[in-house]
Parts: structure tokens; sequence; C-alpha cells
């Protein structure tokens, strides 16, 4: 009997409306949109404007695209996880507040911490919970609001990060098709590369802490370029290699979206053309977690039963 595997079986995304342009933040700071295109491939980013709106209107119309498309109701989902590093609040999970929200009185979820990589291990956690065989409808979202913790009089980051939602519904396939194979790991060693100081339990929130500006994203962007293409690079080989696929076995690599010349240099030692690569960083720059389902939703047109996809994240 063929073994029981998880297939994404519908795709959700959502982006808020409002761009904010290179051209927009050469007026906040000293930038150039030239500089931007070069190092980083980024034209604009999404921004959530309005008060009292958090991640989980992003994660939403995601997962309610999500259902619409695979004519399901909310209230059959069995568990959705959503991936973030912006929950709408540091509890309760930003996953029961959409699952609320939509409907989906019969799921269970949690939220899943791990920035760049959340989507990743989500799917994989996602897969495993189909695998098992203790459930068939299976929500993964990807969300991040990254414009709640940005810091916008910091060229540095300002021009990398936006906001956006991408989800994906796994269900039990008998036929070979789904995630089939992943490779994870973390090292917490570069935590002084990229973190937020405050807000957490070692540095609780107080007026010194936000005059310092320790509750945005800080992030030695230098460093983790280094540890990127390199990682990225040899996990993408190894993955490959261990399946017996070259690449011309790989319809698309799907790569996380945080700086267009390391997906070019990946890409490139994987020895893949650039129509096989999906980059739509010129559009939305850096979600997070959002990067990858939102160019599957973007991709959705072109992807066939079957296609090999390889997909990372760092
Ligand atoms: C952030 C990043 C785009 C910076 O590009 P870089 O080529 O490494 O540039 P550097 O940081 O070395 O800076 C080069 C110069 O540009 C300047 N600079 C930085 N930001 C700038 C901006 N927005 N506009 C103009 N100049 C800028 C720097 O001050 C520096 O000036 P100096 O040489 O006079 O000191 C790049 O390092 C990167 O993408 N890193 C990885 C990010 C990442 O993957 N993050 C993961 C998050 S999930």
């Amino acid at each position: 009997m063929q073994k029981r595997t998880a297939a994404i079986t519908s795709l959700g995304g959502y982006v808020p409306e409002y761009r904010l342009t290179n051209t927009e933040l050469e007026r906040m700071v000293d930038t150039t949109d030239e500089w931007i295109q070069t190092r980083t491939g980024i034209v604009e980013r999404r921004i959530l404007k309005g008060e009292g709106k958090g991640t989980s209107d992003l994660a939403m119309p995601a997962v309610l695209e999500l259902c619409a498309k695979r004519g399901i109701e909310p209230a059959e989902i069995d568990c959705l996880i959503v991936t973030t590093v912006t929950p709408d609040m540091v509890f309760p999970a930003t996953a029961n507040i959409v699952c609320d929200r939509i409907g989906a009185k019969n799921a269970w979820g949690f939220d899943l911490e791990a920035a760049c990589s959340g989507f990743l291990y989500g799917l994989s956690t996602g897969a495993m919970f189909i695998e098992s065989g203790r459930y068939k409808k299976v929500v993964v979202v990807g969300a991040d609001k990254m414009s709640s913790i940005i810091d916008y009089s910091d060229r540095s980051t300002c021009i990398l990060f936006g906001d956006g939602a991408g989800a994906v519904l796994l269900e039990p396939n008998e036929e070979g098709y789904g995630v089939l194979d992943t490779i994870l790991r973390s090292d917490g060693s570069g935590v002084q590369y990229l973190h937020m100081k405050a807000g957490g339990s070692l540095m609780p929130p107080s007026i010194d802490t936000v005059t310092r500006g320790y509750h945005y994203a800080y992030q030695e962007g230098k460093a983790v370029f280094k540890f990127a293409v390199t990682g990225m690079a040899d996990v993408s080989y190894e993955i490959m290699e261990r399946n017996g696929l070259t690449a011309a076995d790989i319809a698309f690599l799907v790569p996380h979206q945080a700086n267009k010349r390391i997906i070019d240099a990946t890409s490139h030692r994987m020895g893949l053309a650039d129509e096989k690569v999906m980059i739509n960083i010129q559009r939305y720059g850096n979600t997070t977690s959002g990067t990858i389902p939102l160019c599957l939703w973007d991709w959705e047109k072109q992807l066939k039963k079957g296609d090999n996809l390889v997909k990372w994240a760092y």
C-alpha cells in the first residue's frame, strides 16, 4: 500500500493594498531606489495600514480564500497553524483568533515562531499530523505584519520588509503526492546578528527599552547574508541528491524572499535556470513567514500535479 502523504490541495494569499515604494523610502531615510534594487531586488512592499489591525487581518483572508477554492467550510478544518513572529498579541495564539474570526469552530491551533523558517517548520509539522492519520484537514498560514516591528528610521532594515500572508491546506494523499522529504536544522548561535531585544522575558518592555528602540527588529545584514548563501546552497543540493533528483527534475525552486542576490547565488549553484525560480521579492519585499506560500499563490496557475518543488528558507 502507498504510504500516506500530506498533499497541498488548496492555496490562499493576501497582501494589503498600500504599496510602500522605494521612492517613498527615499523621502524617509538616506537611501536610493538604485541602491535598494541593486542590493536586494526589491521595488515595493505592501503595508497593512489602519488602527487596530494585526497579523490575523492578513491571515484571515488567506484562509478564507483557500476554503472557498477547495469548496469547504472553515468548520471542516481540523487544525490551523499560524507561523509568525508578529502575533496579534503575545497570547492568546493568533491561530485561535483566526479560527474564531472565520468560524473554524472545530479546529485547534497554535502559533509557531521561527521567523523566516517558520512556514517550512509549520508545513513539516502539519504534514506529520496528516501522515500520522490523526487529522484530515490541516491549514498552515505564514503571516507577518513586519511593519509593526520595523524602525522606519533605520535604512538598513526598513527597506527590506513588508506585510503579507499565504496559506496552504494539507490533506491525506495515497498516490505519492505531497511533502516527500524535508531537511530541517536550526542554530541559535547567530542570535546576535538577528533578533528583537525587548518584549520577551529576558528584557520586558519598559519606557527605557522603547526609547532605545529595542522593540524593533535588529539585523547585521552582512553576517546573515554569508550564512544564508552557504547554508542554503548546501541544503538544497543535499535534498536533491538524497532523492536522486537533478536540476532537470525540479519544476520550481521556491526560495524564501529575503534578498534576490541570495536567491540567485543559490539557484545558480543548484544549476537551475532562472525561469524555474519563483521570485516576487520585487513586489512584496521580505514578508518573513509569508514569502514561500505567497510564491506558491502567485505561481498557482503554472503548477501541475506531480511537479517537484524545492522550498528553502533560513
Ligand atoms: C541588508 C543587506 C541588503 C545589505 O547589503 P550589503 O551589500 O550587505 O550592504 P552593507 O550592509 O555591507 O552596507 C554597505 C554600505 O551601504 C550602506 N547602506 C546600508 N543600507 C543602505 C540603504 N538602505 N541605502 C543606502 N546605503 C545603505 C551601509 O551603511 C554601508 O555603507 P558603508 O560602506 O559606508 O559603511 C544584505 O546584507 C542582506 O540582504 N543581508 C541578508 C538579509 C537577510 O537575509 N535577512 C534574513 C531575514 S529573514
